[in-house]
Parts: structure tokens; sequence; C-alpha cells
């Protein structure tokens, strides 16, 4: 008798699965035995448009490979409209087990340039679309008393990128967002993870080759696929991820990295108490061989295929 496939039985929402790494997860999640509701609603990179073929597409080649998969095509930025997204699910396969909230789009602009709208828009799709989608199957991971959630965050937040003040805070409020579903849900037997992916999608063909150094990273990056990230993903929904909860990791072709999180580095005290004049005198002395290079960027971090 052939083994149980890792996802039999599991019911897991992909946003954003149109395309790119939220396609790669939702093909591998379904080739290993899970029913996906493939959720995306096939704008432009800017978030602009709309179109049903992608997410419709990726149905059919699950269901052609002899998985079980449903389209969705609501979007994720707003609350009710990210409800039906968790409905689709029910309607579809009568339960949630799994949420990987994937859906991304990017507004570039230097931050003395960037207008509202460009962080509205980014924030609502990534952040707040994080908060919608995990919100409603909240309720169903309550009452059943399990689930799963993977965001996908960015090395954008946890490090640093140019011109992504929306993008990289979305993405490090993802962290804490998932952080936060940890320490709420965890007694419900509820985990919560992040994954930074890399990948050659229509994502990172539209970062310019500015400099040599860019265009070599960028050359390496076209080396790195969706797929590269779609087992971590599978890994952290699957029961198989069972003690993994409130991690952050970054994945990078072949590489899969477990990430730091914010602890004290070290510190200073005084009897007497600090005055701005002790802090130049005696804090800053101090503590300045523990200081983060203010402005260092994912390319200074990661020595490879960072751009
Ligand atoms: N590609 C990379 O190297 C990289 C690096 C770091 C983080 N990421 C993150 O990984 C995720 C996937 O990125 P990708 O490179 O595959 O991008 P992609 O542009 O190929 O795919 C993103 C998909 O999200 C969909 N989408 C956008 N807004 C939506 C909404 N409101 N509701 C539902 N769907 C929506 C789009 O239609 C698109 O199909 C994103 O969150 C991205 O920020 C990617």
């Amino acid at each position: 008798m052939a083994e149980p496939k890792m996802m039999e039985g599991k019911v897991v929402v992909v946003t954003g699965a149109g395309r790119g790494i939220g396609a790669a997860i939702a093909k591998l999640a379904a080739q290993k035995g899970a029913k996906v509701i493939v959720n995306d609603i096939g704008v432009g990179l800017d978030g602009a448009g709309g179109d049903q073929t992608p997410a419709q597409e990726v149905v059919n080649e699950i269901k052609k490979a002899g998985g079980e998969a449903a389209p969705s095509y609501d979007s994720v930025s707003d609350f009710t409209s990210a409800g039906k997204i968790i409905q689709c699910a029910m309607d579809n396969f009568g339960r949630v087990d799994a949420v990987v909230n994937n859906a991304g789009i990017l507004r570039d602009v230097i931050f003395h340039k960037m207008s509202e709208s460009d962080w509205d828009s980014v924030v609502n799709v990534m952040l707040k679309g994080a908060f919608n989608t995990a919100r409603h199957a909240a309720d169903h991971f309550r009452k059943q008393e399990s689930g799963a959630f993977v965001h996908m965050t960015s090395t954008s937040g946890l490090i640093g990128g140019m011109g992504q003040a929306n993008y990289g805070a979305a993405k490090l409020g993802m962290v804490a967002l998932s952080k936060a579903i940890a320490v709420d849900m965890s007694r419900f037997n509820v985990r919560s993870n992040c994954i930074a992916p890399v990948a050659w999608t229509r994502m990172t063909a539209s970062i310019p080759a500015k400099d040599p150094a860019t265009a070599a990273r960028i050359e390496q990056r076209k080396q790195v696929t969706p797929e590269h990230n779609a087992p971590l993903a599978v890994y952290l929904i699957s029961d198989a991820a069972k003690g993994v909860n409130a991690q952050v990791f970054a994945t990078r072709k072949n590489e899969i990295f477990l990430m730091s999180q914010s602890r004290p580095l070290r510190s200073v005290h005084r009897a007497d108490g600090w005055t701005p004049e002790r802090c130049a005198e005696h804090m800053y002395p101090a503590l300045k061989t523990g200081f983060y290079n203010p402005v260092e960027r994912t390319a200074d971090v990661f020595s490879w295929d960072s751009i």
C-alpha cells in the first residue's frame, strides 16, 4: 500500500497563488495530497487591473496532475472580501487547515517621493491582507483546535531595501503579526511562521540593474525559481512541523536560514540615572560597538543573489 501523502486530508488556502511563489506552493501542497484554494485577483505588479486567468490556470494544472483545487478571485486587502476566500474553502472542501499569506504587490519609490497611495496600497495588500485572511481563518482554527499559518515576509523588512518603505514596513509588520498570532493562539494548537523567500518572478524582474554588481546578482537570481521556496512552506503547514511555531525562516535557492529575532544585545546601567549628557559620555561609548550599520541592506548581509 502506498504511504499516505504528507498533506492528505488538509485544506490549504494560498493567496496570490496564480503566479510565482504562491503558484509553486499551491501546486506542491496539492501534489502532497492537500485540497487547495488558489486565490488570486490577477493584478499587475503595482496592484492595478484584475484577471481570473492566473488562478484558473493553476487550478487547471493541479487538476490535470490528479490533484484537487478550486479558484478564488477575491482580494485579500478588504476584510469582507478576504472572508470570502476562507468561505470558499468551507464551501468547496468543508474545512480549512492552513493559510499561506503570499499575495503581494510592489510600489517601490524613494521615501521622500512616496505618496500616501503608494503606502496604503502596499500595506493594505500585504499587512492588512495577512490580518484579514488570518482573522477569518482564526474562527475555524479556534473551533477545531488546529491550524497553521505561513506568512511570506522579505529581507527588505528584516534587513533593509532601497525605495521600499511601504513594502519593508508591511513585511516586518507581518513578522510581528505572525508572532502575535502564535502568542495568542498556540493554546488552540495554532502555529504561525514566516518565510523570507527569494525567486526570479515578475516581482524581482522589475528591479533595475543600476550597476554591474546588481546586474551580476540579477543573473544569480535568475537561477532561483519559485519552486525552490515551496518545500519549506508546505512542510511548515504540515503536521510534521508540529513543534515549529513563531519562527522566521529565509530561503535562497537550496539554502534555508533560520533568522534571528530581536533580543537585547548589551546594556549599560548607572545607579545615579541618566541625563542626555551622560548618554553622550557613557552610554554611547559603551554600546556603540554593538551598533548595526544604519544603512545596511540585504545585499550587505547575504553574500550572493541579493538585489
Ligand atoms: N520574488 C522574490 O524574490 C520575493 C522576495 C521577497 C518576498 N517575496 C514575497 O513573496 C510573495 C510572492 O511574490 P512573487 O515574487 O511570487 O510575486 P508575483 O507578483 O509573481 O505574485 C504575487 C501574486 O499576488 C497576487 N495579488 C496581488 N494583490 C492581491 C490581492 N489583493 N488579493 C489576492 N491576490 C493578490 C497577484 O495577482 C500575483 O499573482 C509576495 O508576498 C512577495 O512580496 C518575494
